[in-house]
């Protein structure tokens, strides 16, 4: 069993100012819909059960999957670090299939891996929104007695081949405080039981007990009922300053900090916390999740999509990982591919701009994950962005890219 090792951050926050817009949305509106709007199909709005996050739901999910000691489990070689700290914390051993360049499953990797029948589960993530594999992932995993997990982490509504999401595995689960604004909320759904009664799983087994989850502390509840109030009663923001920007500066000191030796002592950022495997999730955050206008979010966030989509049409050096919003999905994130080293993600974080980049994966032989760790950038296309912000955005990596490109070929 090969030890997991993560890799090394790139970059330090300290490097960049902080960012002019926000990476998750924070406003909170309760709008009804209005006429034929686009309602979004959700597998988790019913009676799924509500954790923390999404890591710890998913340690549940490993749990009825029969993933522990003596077990292994199948996971993307390109990931969230906290994915792979939820199976480790499970005592299973973690092997890491190989993805292909749009990020599905490849099975030749996957077919490999669970060889020997030690795996008792496959993670199929379903990223920035997008389904995934989810048909032949289904097969194979149904073929060989293999529980499969559906990450649906991006993936909080969506429907592909008539299904939605969450519903084809065995098991599921989400991260509503990634779509909504809500301090914490992560849903995880059992597909092997009927709702309210409990039968044997996939394996035959019975299923573990349910774990009581604790509730949270009263004071934490109210904090969070507070940030909810406030977050409703405040206004639109305004036009925000947006300074104009110089483009050959701001890529002289992208060049600057990616040239810059990273200090040796690497930040430890495990993202897992042991105490909260067992605690539900705020029940205002499990409120506001029931009464959010799902239709305004799904529609905002497929607008924000489809105009990053358009606008960086003709930037040299930038490409969309997803060049079509396929009916039904609604993004995470705007999941946008850059040069090689990363220069454009100093530069865009120095203009402000939110980015988020998974740069401590583990160590895989998987080529994709290896270059995506620098390569792809997470940008935000929520529900709160206006028109004006994503133009913003988008001005500014078309405006810095030319003078990347002279240092690095993208
Ligand atoms: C694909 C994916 N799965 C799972 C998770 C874990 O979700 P959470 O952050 O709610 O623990 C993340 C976190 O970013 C993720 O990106």
């Amino acid at each position: 069993m090969n030890p997991i090792v993560f890799l090394p951050f790139a970059g330090y926050p300290a490097n960049y100012p902080r960012p002019r817009l926000s990476m998750l949305p924070s406003r909170s509106r309760f709008t009804r819909p209005r006429g034929a709007a686009f309602q979004p199909s959700s597998a988790f709005l019913g009676q799924a059960d509500f954790f923390v996050y999404g890591r710890y739901a998913l340690v549940e999910a490993l749990a009825r999957a029969g993933v522990g000691p003596g077990t292994a489990v199948l996971l993307p070689a390109y990931h969230c670090r906290s994915v792979v700290e939820s199976a480790l914390y499970r005592g299973a051993e973690v092997r890491l299939y190989d993805v292909t360049a749009k990020l599905q499953p490849d099975f030749d990797s996957v077919r490999a891996l669970a060889a020997d029948g030690k795996a008792s589960a496959m993670l199929l993530t379903h990223y920035f929104g997008f389904p995934n594999a989810l048909a032949e992932s289904r097969r194979f995993c149904t073929e060989r007695g293999i529980a499969l997990i559906e990450d649906c982490a991006h993936a909080f509504y969506g429907r592909a081949d008539g299904q939605t999401l969450g519903t084809v595995g065995d098991f599921a689960i989400s991260s509503a405080w990634k779509f909504l604004p809500l301090r914490d909320g992560a849903m995880f759904l059992d597909n092997t039981q009927p709702r309210a009664g409990s039968r044997p799983n996939v394996h035959g087994e019975s299923p573990p007990r349910i774990m009581k989850r604790r509730p949270a502390e009263w004071r934490r509840e109210i904090r969070a009922m507070a940030g909810a109030v406030k977050a409703w009663l405040t206004r639109s923001p305004g036009k925000p300053a947006f300074p104009a920007m110089d483009f050959v500066d701001l890529a002289a000191r992208a060049r600057d900090i990616a040239g810059r030796p990273l200090p040796e002592k690497q930040l430890d950022d495990a993202q897992f916390d042991s105490r909260q495997v067992d605690a539900a999730g705020l029940r205002v955050s499990r409120w506001l999740t029931a009464h959010a206008p799902h239709h305004r979010v799904a529609e905002r966030r497929r607008a924000n999509y489809g105009r990053w989509l358009s606008g960086v049409a003709r930037i040299p050096g930038a490409e969309a990982l997803f060049p079509a919003l396929p009916e039904g999905v609604v993004p995470y994130a705007f999941p946008l591919l850059t040069d090689a080293g990363g220069l454009a993600f100093h530069a865009l974080k120095l203009a402000g701009i939110p980015i988020w980049r998974w740069e401590d994966v583990a160590m895989t032989t998987c080529a994709v994950s290896r270059g995506y760790r620098l390569r792809l950038l997470q940008l935000p296309c929520h529900q709160d962005l206006t028109d004006e912000e994503i133009d913003w955005m988008i001005d500014t990596l078309r405006g810095v890219m030319p003078h990347l490109l002279g240092s690095e070929r993208a």
